[in-house]
């Protein structure tokens, strides 16, 4: 059994629980920005297919998919990248909480990273921020409509130039970051959560 499961069973048990792990204003941001248990669950599935992956959240916020995958597969290792500092600190102070060995955070924006030394991504529409004005996390990060172009395009790139059977999930994405060298394999019946293997 996980040190995690002794020390903090509870928090796994549903959204509110989990959301406990962080200050309030944190907790009211939950429903709009942070992905919820059950979608992180079965996100981590499909990304943790086998023992020794590594897995990047893109844009990690307090890192609640992080630390629900790594909570359900501890073979699998989940990283975290924000680029709020806030935020980040708040992922690094949950994981204390959690004890999560194996999921591990890095302050900074995703462009300044080396996305070749991962097997999956996680992406929850995490450009979007850029194309509306109203519902946001604060307004310590530039915005605009040429970042999100600009970050979209980027992702493309990058998950273009990946090996052949990267996985991607992404969570009500637009998909402009998506290539089209990345088969949908399953979703949700909403639609909004979709599985990618790159062929
Ligand atoms: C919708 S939240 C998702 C948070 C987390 N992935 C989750 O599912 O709970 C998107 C996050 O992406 C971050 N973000 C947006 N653009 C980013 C960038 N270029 N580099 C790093 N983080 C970014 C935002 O600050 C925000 O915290």
């Amino acid at each position: 059994m996980q040190t995690s499961t002794l020390l903090k069973p509870s928090c796994y048990v549903n959204d509110a629980a989990f959301d406990w792990l962080y200050p309030e204003k944190m907790q009211q941001l939950s429903r709009r920005h942070w992905t919820p248990l059950s979608i992180a669950k079965t996100a981590a599935r499909f990304l943790a297919n086998e023992p020794g992956k590594k897995i990047l959240d893109i844009g990690s916020g307090v890192g609640k998919f992080c630390l629900v995958g790594a909570r359900f597969y501890p073979e699998t290792t989940f990283v975290g990248i924000e680029q709020r500092e806030e935020l980040y600190q708040y992922a690094m102070e949950a994981k204390e909480v959690t004890q999560a060995r194996n999921a591990h955070f890095i302050h900074g924006n995703f462009t300044q990273t080396d996305l070749s030394v991962y097997d999956g991504f996680y992406f929850y529409n995490s450009f979007f921020e850029n194309l509306v004005d109203q519902d946001q996390i604060d307004d310590k990060v530039e915005q605009s409509a040429s970042l999100y172009n600009y970050y979209s395009r980027y992702l493309f790139k990058k998950l273009e130039s990946s090996a052949s059977g990267t996985r991607l999930v992404t969570f009500h994405s637009l998909e402009d970051e998506v290539p089209p060298c990345y088969q949908l394999v399953d979703t949700s019946t909403d639609l909004m959560l979709k599985m990618w293997i790159r062929r």
